[in-house]
């Protein structure tokens, strides 16, 4: 199809429209020549010449009726077909074709007279949300990742007039543009009652909310965002529950949690805090172990891939995940002296940025990883390296804000993500696990139960089996 500015809106209309306007015009024609038929066989007209023409249109005309009146039936029940077989789907491939080529909508792609209109598909991606794709013919990728906003607002029916573009992914080939369309009103937070109905079905996975989890075996480690009070400790906490309720491994399995504002966390068990003259040699120490643990992780791996003769992957080898949450992470890095003190030379930020840079960059293969939290998104200013960042693969921005948003994410990647007013448990959320590579709006779930509580028992249940680590005074972890 080709771009005509002086066409017609019938051209647009659904097969279900044209099929009743056809349908409303022979009954119309029907109407007429049963009112003719009537008048032919009540005719009392005496001339013969007219007398023969009226006798002999008499059948004419019925058989017209009958032919027109079945007409009008086949089409009324086309359009009703088509309006029960009219999925969403299909409604929004129509709006979208109407909006691109139907000049009185504003011609929002700026197509000229005979210009080939791009062709336009869209299908279920999964319940609810919709995939749709536009491939370039006379516009430039660039016009169609315009489209996003367009594509939102003409899609104003009843039915879907609560839909809209999330998010959208130029193909390599930069043939066509795949939009994702969601109902943005539906919640797909998971509201829990108690901690074992947010345990995960498997180790590897960690949920989120009922549509969206992070899968560890292609997933990084995590850097957490937002400003003070959006969340970031909560949803944290979600993630660790999970990791917890299945269990530690043999494998010497970690999830250590790092308070250096000695805040609600610091009063749980098994939780590394500051020492109790105020320096931070204990969580020097832990994170230090936590390294230690990788490389003990990772030798076992190796010789099991030795053994195999092919690489063994942590999750075939039974291995659980290992955890280390640095909560409030610029507050940890203060605590630190710049230099080294006579003495005790490891004590200094340098050592404590090496083993979280070995932990950031090496942890994952061994099934270990690390949730950086933030409370400002901007990259050196926030104290987190560049380089650091771009290792923490999996990215959430607590209560979001598209200036916040800009600093972890291209501008582009979160064009589509309405502006809206977000609450705490509300975030944007990417990952590099092959699906969820667009940035989309998640909830962490919200707990229902004394979440400081279960989390203080989960870890008491988990370091049951061996003892933790040793801190640098000798006494053990959360004791
Ligand atoms: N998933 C959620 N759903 C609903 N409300 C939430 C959720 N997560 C957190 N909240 C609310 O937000 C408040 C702040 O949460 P939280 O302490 O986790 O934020 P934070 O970003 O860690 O704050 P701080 O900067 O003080 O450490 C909580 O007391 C809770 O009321
Ligand atoms: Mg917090």
């Amino acid at each position: 199809m080709r771009y005509d500015p002086n066409t017609s809106w019938i051209k647009f209309a659904t097969p279900g429209i044209k099929s009743l306007l056809l349908g409303g015009c022979t009954a119309l024609f029907t109407v007429l020549t049963y009112w003719l038929y009537l008048l032919s066989i009540r005719s009392t007209v005496g001339i013969t010449t007219i007398r023969m023409l009226i006798d002999r249109s008499t059948p004419i005309l019925y058989k017209t009726c009958r032919i027109s009146a079945v007409i009008v039936i086949v089409c009324l029940l086309y359009a009703l077909i088509f309006k029960l077989t009219f999925t969403p789907a299909k409604q929004i491939q129509y709006l979208v074709i109407k909006k691109i080529g139907l000049p009185e909508l504003g011609n929002p792609l700026g197509l000229k007279d005979g210009e080939l209109l791009p062709r336009v598909k869209c299908c279920e991606k999964s319940n609810g949300i919709y995939k749709l794709i536009i491939s370039a013919a006379s516009t430039s990728i660039e016009e169609l990742i315009n489209l996003s906003p367009e594509i939102s607002t003409c899609l104003n029916t009843k039915k879907m007039c609560r839909y809209a573009v999330t998010q959208h992914t130029a193909d390599i080939a930069l043939n066509q543009v795949t939009y994702i369309i969601e109902d943005v009103t539906v919640h797909h937070e998971l509201v829990v009652e108690n901690v074992s109905d947010l345990k995960s079905d498997k180790v590897t996975r960690i949920k989120i909310q009922d549509n969206t989890s992070i899968d560890l075996k292609s997933s990084g480690s995590i850097l957490m965002a937002g400003k003070t009070r959006s969340g970031k400790s909560t949803a944290v906490i979600s993630m660790l529950l999970q990791v917890l309720s299945h269990g530690r491994d043999k494998n010497g399995s970690e999830v250590l949690i790092i308070d250096p504002k000695q805040a609600e966390l610091s009063r749980l068990p098994h939780v590394v805090t500051l020492d109790a003259d105020g320096e931070a040699r204990g969580i020097l120490q832990a994170i230090q172990a936590y390294a230690d643990s990788i490389t003990k992780r990772q030798a076992r791996l190796n010789a099991l891939s030795e053994g195999k003769g092919d690489a063994v992957k942590w999750w075939t080898a039974k291995m659980h995940p290992s955890f280390l949450f640095i909560d409030e992470y610029v507050a940890a890095r203060t605590i630190f002296p710049k230099k080294p003190e006579k003495g005790d030379e490891a004590y200094c930020l340098a050592t404590f940025d090496r083993n979280k840079k070995r932990v950031v960059t090496m942890g994952a293969s061994a099934g270990c990883y690390v949730i950086i939290s933030i409370a400002e998104a901007s990259v050196e200013e926030g104290g987190l390296p560049s380089m650091i960042k771009s290792a923490l693969t999996t990215k959430i921005l607590m209560k979001p804000t598209l200036n916040e948003g800009r600093l972890i994410w291209d501008s582009e990647k979160i064009r589509d993500l309405a502006q809206r007013t977000y609450t705490s448990g509300d975030a944007w959320f990417s990952s590099t696990d092959g699906i969820h590579e667009s940035v989309s709006y998640v909830h962490f779930p919200v707990m229902k139960f004394k979440v400081y509580r279960e989390l203080g028992r989960l870890l008491k249940a988990y370091y049951k089996t061996a003892p933790p680590p040793e801190r640098s005074d000798g006494r053990r972890r959360g004791r």
